[in-house]
């Protein structure tokens, strides 16, 4: 894994937009996976007033997203919400092209499968890009919950918590598998933030296994991890 340590969340934001922009302008038709989090809110926000100056189109482009929890869609912690307000209208995502799993679903096994063979329609995706959770986790492959495709997680109490508002468990996802994750051909992972020190030297560090999800990621190819200051304070 390629590390890159920058000063400020505000140049992770910047370097992850201009990498995003760079790959949406060699390939039009770019199939790629979103995050939700408050990590990549300014990455949005600064692709968003670059799409406006025309530096990129993404109205040919695939999104999909990395996870979903199992909420009623007018629920403002839903990842729907949040793409609604922050990515596929900013970025000019088709609406015929925005993924995201159905969290309303009375059949959520069904909806997995359902997101595996959209993926698969689509070409397979050509670029991820991720956070990282304090415990490691990508998407919602948690800590002891990690799967190789789409699949249904029982998100933990901190993990609720991270949620906002005052949502009470137990609550379900559905996240992308790390298989799935990993088979995009490059991927892009941002961290800011002293709480995600650990989670970064334990990505490199750490065994390979389910206690530390991260660890499943490292090996791959065409993996840059974008970082500030406090998130690689203990590289
Ligand atoms: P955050 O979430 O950006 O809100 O810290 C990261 C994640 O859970 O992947």
């Amino acid at each position: 894994m390629k590390i890159e340590t920058l000063q400020n969340a505000g140049a992770v934001a910047r370097r992850g937009a201009a990498l995003f922009a760079e790959q949406a302008r060699v390939r039009p038709d770019l199939v790629v996976a979103l995050p939700t989090g408050r990590t990549p809110v300014e990455m949005y926000a600064i692709l968003a007033a670059s799409r406006k100056a025309g530096a990129f189109d993404l109205s040919r482009a695939t999104a999909f997203n990395l996870d979903e929890v199992l909420l009623p869609r007018a629920m403002p912690q839903t990842f729907f919400q949040f793409m609604t307000r922050h990515a596929w209208a900013p970025l000019g995502i088709a609406p015929e092209r925005r993924f995201i799993p159905d969290g309303e679903t009375k059949d959520p096994e069904g909806e997995c499968r359902e997101y595996e063979a959209a993926l698969a329609r689509a070409g397979g995706l050509d670029l991820a890009i991720l956070g990282i959770g304090a415990d490691g986790h990508i998407a919602y492959n948690l800590p002891g919950q990690a799967g190789p495709r789409t699949h249904v997680v029982k998100l933990d109490p901190a993990t609720i918590k991270t949620l906002g508002g005052d949502l009470q468990g137990p609550l379900r996802a559905i996240t992308m598998g790390v298989d799935t994750i990993r088979s995009a051909k490059t991927i892009l992972l941002l961290a800011t933030g002293a709480s995600k020190a650990e989670a970064l030297r334990r990505m490199r560090d750490e065994t390979v296994g389910e206690a530390w999800p991260c660890t499943f990621f490292r090996d791959h190819p065409d993996l840059t991890v974008i970082a500030d200051a406090a998130a690689a304070s203990q590289l």
